[in-house]
């Protein structure tokens, strides 16, 4: 499989020009963009046909967070609109899943809903506070076991709990993992960095890199050495 197939970039600027700069430089490197909260906000919606009228696949991550009926009526729109991949939380709740799920596939039957679990951005301590008790990996396997069972076919987890998911769920799912950094580049605001090659062997079926493409002088070299690295992991698990 082409491991362009498994590396999304992360297209976390505020305007579209800048976007456009960025997919440009990449060109053939890399085909799966993230267009997360900040360019949507920023841009709306243009960004996104944009991008998939010129043959791209736009991963929409706005974690959807509302009653099922309202987020059902979004990932419809977010269907209309061509994405491929879009974020919920799962903690929205079994209903509002599967409302997420019938929705894409009744507006884009290839569209991959994908749960976020917990952010990585929250560790035991802070879980706690918001009255989860057992800590972060129950929280992760208890989520992720829901957003499956209600239809979703992966989660958004970090590399660190990428394993367990794979063993607990096998090898059909689609683990998409953050947190990204090739070997020798700086972790930036990343807490727990791996690298391409450790993301893909714990599990991951795909890895999202923002800022070591975006920032990058050379971004179709350095999305090129990542391919490399995914490449070098083969065979991957998942076949999404
Ligand atoms: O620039 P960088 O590679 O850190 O970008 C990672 C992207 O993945 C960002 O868009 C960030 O919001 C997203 N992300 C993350 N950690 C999560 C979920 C999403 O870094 N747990």
């Amino acid at each position: 499989m082409d491991p362009r197939e498994r590396l999304i970039i992360a297209l976390d600027v505020p305007t579209a020009t800048a976007a456009r700069r960025i997919v440009a430089a990449v060109g053939d490197s890399a085909y799966i963009y993230k267009v997360g909260m900040q360019l949507y906000t920023a841009e709306g919606p243009a960004v996104v046909r944009e991008l998939v009228g010129s043959g791209r696949r736009v991963f929409l991550d706005l974690k959807y967070h509302d009653i099922p009926n309202t987020v059902g009526a979004a990932v419809r729109e977010a269907g209309a609109l061509g994405v491929s991949m879009l974020t919920v939380h799962a903690s929205g709740g079994g209903r509002m899943l599967r409302a997420a799920v019938e929705a894409g596939q009744s507006a884009k039957a290839d569209m991959l809903v994908l749960a976020v679990t917990v952010l990585t951005s929250l560790d035991d301590a802070e879980l706690g506070k918001v009255g989860v008790r057992g800590g972060v990996l129950d929280q992760v396997l208890r989520l992720a076991a829901l957003a499956l069972s209600n239809g979703c076919k992966g989660v958004v987890a970090s590399a660190l709990e990428a394993g367990a998911l794979r063993e607990e769920f096998g090898p059909e799912i689609t683990i998409v993992t953050p947190g990204v950094r090739p070997a020798g580049s700086g972790p930036h605001d990343q807490a727990r960095v791996v690298t391409p090659a450790e993301a893909i062997a714990a599990g991951a079926s795909h890895i999202v890199v923002g800022r070591p493409i975006t920032e990058a002088l050379d971004q179709a070299a350095e999305a090129r050495a990542i391919l490399g690295q995914i490449s070098s992991q083969y065979p991957v698990p998942s076949t999404q």
